[in-house]
């Protein structure tokens, strides 16, 4: 993939193309970043979290409000014990170290996954975060963390079977909106564009529900290596899709 940058109304039309509101990126290839330089794959997840910085302060410049990364997903637990306990640091490191500085530029945490089978440090260290930046509103940052599309679904239906025995929800009132009520991603849009690094050509597990009706776009770029400019030709890829979501393409008669 080129890494040129590329403006975001490239092409025939004088008019800026409409880009992703909601972008949510699957960060692979850490391990294979590492082992083409000799390194552990713990020091490809460091570099990680570094790409991590340079998106979420890329992101909002590039005209995104909401951006959702996956970070450990509910089947990454059969990665070796030592491999799990660095994955949480980073993830705790990440926050304590950048907590403020997001806070104070307006960003609103959300972490989306199980919660439960957490360790407490890092179960309250994502409850302070959240807590700490619930008045933010001008960037969304979702962190999905101990996360897996189908736990998510289960979680939400059985809570969603909980309210109706309670008797706050009846049988008739349940719909796809009402369903979504229950999901962790609560008051966030569906993700316009959603991005796997790596090469790597599947879901694994990522925001089932909501990815419905994303463009996909797959690019070669290890997520170490993920920048400012791969980005933005993501943005560009996607402005050149034409979203149906079922109806015929516009201009069709
Ligand atoms: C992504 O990189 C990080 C996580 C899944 C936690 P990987 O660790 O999956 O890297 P590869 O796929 O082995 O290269
Ligand atoms: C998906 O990557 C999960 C995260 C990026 C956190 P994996 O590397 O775990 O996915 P598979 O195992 O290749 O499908
Ligand atoms: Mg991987």
């Amino acid at each position: 993939m080129s890494h040129a940058p590329a403006p975001a109304s490239e092409g025939a039309g004088a008019e800026r193309l409409p880009g992703p509101q909601h972008v949510a990126i699957i960060m692979d290839g850490n391990g294979r970043w590492a082992k083409a330089r000799g390194l552990p794959r713990a020091a490809g997840h460091e570099r990680g979290v570094e790409a991590l910085r340079r998106t979420v302060e890329a992101a909002p410049e590039l005209g995104i409000r909401y951006l959702t990364v996956f970070s450990f997903s509910t089947e990454n637990w059969r990665r070796p014990a030592a491999e799990v306990s660095a994955l949480f640091g980073l993830l705790k490191a990440y926050v304590q170290r950048d907590l403020g500085r997001l806070k104070k530029e307006g960003v609103r945490i959300r972490v989306i996954g199980r919660r439960e089978g957490l360790p407490a440090d890092i179960a309250d260290l994502v409850d302070k975060a959240e807590r700490e930046t619930e008045e933010n509103s001008d960037f969304f940052l979702n962190i999905a963390f101990n996360y897996g599309g189908r736990e998510e679904i289960v979680r939400a239906a059985s809570r969603l079977a909980e309210a109706v025995q309670r008797g706050d929800l009846s049988l008739e009132a349940i719909d796809e909106r009402a369903f979504e009520g229950f999901l962790d991603t609560i008051d966030i849009p569906d993700p316009d564009l959603l991005i796997r690094t790596s090469g790597e050509y599947r879901l694994s597990n990522f925001l089932l529900w909501q990815a419905a009706y994303s463009e996909l776009v797959f690019t070669d770029v290890l997520w170490p290596d993920f920048d400012k400019s791969a980005l933005q030709q993501a943005i560009t890829d996607f402005q050149s899709r034409e979203r149906r979501f079922g109806a015929v393409p516009s201009g069709a008669r």
